[in-house]
């Protein structure tokens, strides 16, 4: 069909992806282009906008390579992220939920690593911190061989992949979990960090007067086949941008208690006071036990980076 004027453009575009033969592809392709017509139709968008727009989404390309991912911070910064997460976990959305972001910073092949020991792999300033995890059903039988990743930033707010001091994988490790579904190791107690602002979701945050920190967190990603895969994060509620997530993370069901300790700890006699213990429970539903896609794959070389913090106004 000739398109004679601005109204006929929805219905000749659908009409040719409509031909789509995978129906699930063609109700997304479709639906996807209704609501991009809709979205230019309501904002009147320009010419100007909109080459500033293919401008953002090249930039995003850029602004991504092997030890950095900028379409994951876009998505987070958006809310996308969490809102694809609780979509799809929890019942589809009905009820509380362990699962939560995998964020950019997960990598393939974390250290096997012994239940109880170290995930500190070079030397690593702050505050000695002592996790338990438990991993159990829906019905709360614990799931005992399950592989459970573990990955977190540095006192100086760097995972090992951002910054060339530190050792490779750093503060990274895999576990098996034991006959009561249970991990433990010994680490430090993380810190909040700055997502780098040098790209397009720097520019969104600075239009938004938004900051782009993210509170302090634990990640763990669990695998068993059964099982579908649970990705989540243990949140410090101590942290001073709990509230307010540059990537929208957090929920309720992940703020974790992090207890201060002042005794000397009979496990890690190297743990100065304060130190912290950290327990949780998850809760893993089954379904099919798929690995995501890395959104990395290397370490950064050269200097340690510095990413700057904005503030919230
Ligand atoms: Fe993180």
């Amino acid at each position: 069909m000739i398109i004679e004027s601005e109204k006929d453009v929805t219905p000749v575009v659908l009409s040719e992806y409509e031909r789509i033969k995978n129906p699930r592809l063609r109700q997304i392709i479709t639906a996807f282009i209704r609501h991009l017509h809709s979205f230019a139709r309501e904002v009147k968008l320009t010419e100007e906008e909109f080459q500033a727009a293919i401008g953002y989404i090249v930039a995003l390309g850029k602004h991504t390579n092997e030890t950095h991912n900028e379409a994951v911070l876009m998505s987070g910064s958006l809310g996308f992220s969490t809102l694809i997460c609780l979509l799809n976990n929890g019942n589809r959305g009905q009820t509380e939920t362990d699962a939560n972001l995998l964020g950019p910073f997960w990598r393939m092949d974390s250290p096997l690593t012994k239940n109880g020991d170290s995930i500190v792999r070079s030397p690593t300033p702050g505050a000695g911190l002592s996790v338990d995890a438990w991993f159990k059903d829906t019905k709360g039988k614990p799931i005992e061989g399950a592989e459970v990743d573990i990955w977190q930033s540095s006192t100086e707010g760097f995972y090992e992949n951002q910054d060339p001091i530190q050792a490779d994988m750093n503060l990274r490790g895999k576990f098996i979990t034991d006959k009561e579904g249970h991990i433990a190791f010994r680490s430090i107690k993380p810190a909040g960090y700055p997502i780098p602002i040098d790209g397009p979701v720097g520019e969104l945050l600075r239009a938004a007067g938004r900051h782009n920190m993210r509170p302090s967190h634990l990640h763990f990603l669990a695998y068993k086949p059964g099982f579908k895969t649970l990705i989540s994060q243990i949140y410090d509620p101590n942290d001073k941008n709990i509230e307010t997530d540059v990537q929208f993370g957090v929920t309720h069901h992940l703020i974790g208690k992090y207890v201060p300790h002042d005794e000397a700890c009979a496990a890690a006699p190297d743990f100065k006071p304060p130190w912290f213990t950290l327990q949780h429970s998850f809760v893993m539903e089954s379904g099919t036990a798929k690995l995501p896609r890395p959104p990395i794959t290397g370490k950064a070389q050269g200097e340690r980076p510095e990413i700057p913090h904005l503030e919230r106004v």
